[in-house]
């Protein structure tokens, strides 16, 4: 065990909160590499929860490190507020780190989302657009390091950036913002986060030499990654095994065990196409089963049935080793489960997941029919131990992504969870 990395293989949510968890207790750093407080990852140890934003999925272990990497877009308040609730729950955070190279969300990152990537892309409208758009034209950028600077440095430069900010929302027709107050709030979440301030990459570098085990925790999914997903029905970072690299500074060559994260059905929140959606009653009864409403937004998550023309392309890009299915548990007590194994694509079949929305959209799933199981598994504990039906599920899934299924999860609890001995 070295560098083991978990991404999501769907359009999020899959429970990576939950396997990253499960994984922390073989490893010594856990680390978050892209997104913001988009994500919502939940995690849970006997009758406490979490669901987090930004912190890192191991807060349980207050022994092991918690680094949010440098590809992440941090918003100060949120990360603040989240310092707060974890610490008033009595779990230590002296071994969590912030890189310095970080990017900082503000109000006005928020609100341009708000006005406009919302309506068209269904987004969280937590600034996570603007804020990397920000970082990739390099002009009015603010990063964690720049907390840093002594006060009046830092205020000039939050003032310099607000006044652009002001004449743009001016030319856009954006309500104002009140600059005083964002640059105020700043300084006093910035306080909060400055003893956590690390150029972390150095850190992480010494632990890949040491021989430290290190998990990287990914946000999001990647039909949600900028390039390999839905675009533009997308996030606006990498969702994929290579932003683990560039999120975090740790080398390609250092990384072993690429872990891909598929929820027993299909969910994805926001705009853009879904090939197995499932409207109507079935899909409500799937929202209802796997409590499918938004971690982070509360939005209800469309629903719909396994794709694994999806999940193919998602191995692929990923260079997955192995997968953790989880909520198997959900789709118990079906007469009848459907996988959709390829698309009718204007009238020729495909199997190839088709890269433009405007294909996708007209993709129409070809399924195969299995058998459902009756019997309640949320207390199953060995793949023995699961009905005939679920574990032909599961082996169906397996030969069909040539990726072995290691781990299969059938409850939120840290113990549902069929797993081989670490
Ligand atoms: P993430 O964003 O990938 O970390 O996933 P979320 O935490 O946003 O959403 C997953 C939801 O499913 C959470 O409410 C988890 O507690 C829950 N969950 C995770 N694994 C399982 C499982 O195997 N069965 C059931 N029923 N719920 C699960
Ligand atoms: P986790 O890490 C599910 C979706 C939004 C929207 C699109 C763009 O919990 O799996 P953004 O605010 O990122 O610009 O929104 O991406 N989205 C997620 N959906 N899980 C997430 O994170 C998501 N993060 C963003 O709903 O469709
Ligand atoms: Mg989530």
């Amino acid at each position: 065990m070295a560098v083991a990395l978990i991404v999501g293989l769907q359009w999020g949510d899959e429970g990576k909160g939950k396997i990253v968890d499960l994984f922390a207790r073989d490893y010594d750093y856990i680390v978050r590499f892209n997104g913001g407080d988009n994500a919502g990852h939940t995690v849970i140890k006997g009758n406490e929860e979490f669901k987090l934003h930004l912190l890192p999925s191991g807060i349980f272990y207050p022994e092991k490190f918690k680094v949010i990497g440098n590809g992440l877009v941090v918003n100060p308040e949120t990360l603040g507020r989240e310092i707060d609730e974890v610490e008033k729950r009595n779990y230590s955070l002296a071994k969590f780190l912030l890189s310095s190279d970080a990017h900082l969300i503000m109000k006005w990152h928020q609100l341009m989302d708000g006005t406009f990537a919302s309506k068209k892309i269904g987004t969280t409208k937590k600034g996570i657009g603007p804020a990397y758009s920000d970082k990739a034209s390099r002009t009015f950028a603010l990063r964690a390091c720049d907390l840093l600077l002594p006060e009046e440095e830092l205020r000039k430069k939050i003032e310099t950036i607000a006044s652009h900010e002001k004449t743009l929302f001016s030319a856009f027709g954006i309500p104002e913002f009140d600059a005083k107050e964002v640059i105020d709030t700043m300084l006093q979440a910035s306080r909060k986060l400055v003893p956590y301030i690390a150029d972390t990459q150095f850190m992480l570098n010494r632990a890949v030499r040491d021989k430290k085990n290190i998990l990287l925790e990914g946000a999001q999914g990647t039909m949600l990654d900028i390039d390999h997903g839905t675009f533009p029905y997308v996030t606006s970072s990498n969702a994929t095994a290579g932003a683990a690299c560039t999120g975090t500074g740790i080398p390609p060559n250092s990384i072993d065990r690429i872990v891909g994260i598929a929820k027993a059905y299909t969910t994805r929140v926001g705009k853009g196409p879904f090939p197995t959606e499932l409207q109507g009653k079935e899909g409500n009864a799937l929202r209802t089963a796997g409590n499918e409403f938004g971690t982070t937004t509360g939005r209800p998550r469309r629903c719909g049935w396994l794709d694994l023309v999806v999940l193919k392309f998602a191995c692929m890009v990923n260079g997955v080793t192995e997968t953790a299915l989880t909520k198997l548990d959900v789709l118990s007590g079906l007469d009848e489960i459907k996988v959709c194994t390829s698309y009718q694509l204007d009238g020729s079949g495909i199997s190839d997941f088709p890269l433009q929305p405007e294909k996708l959209a007209r993709a129409v799933p070809v399924y195969e029919n299995l058998k459902g199981w009756k019997k309640d598994i949320s207390g199953c504990r060995t793949m023995e131990g699961l009905p005939q039906e679920a574990a032909d599920y599961i082996g169906f899934l397996q030969n069909k992504l040539g990726v072995p299924i290691k781990t299969v999860s059938v409850g939120p609890k840290r113990e549902q969870t069929i797993a081989p001995p670490s």
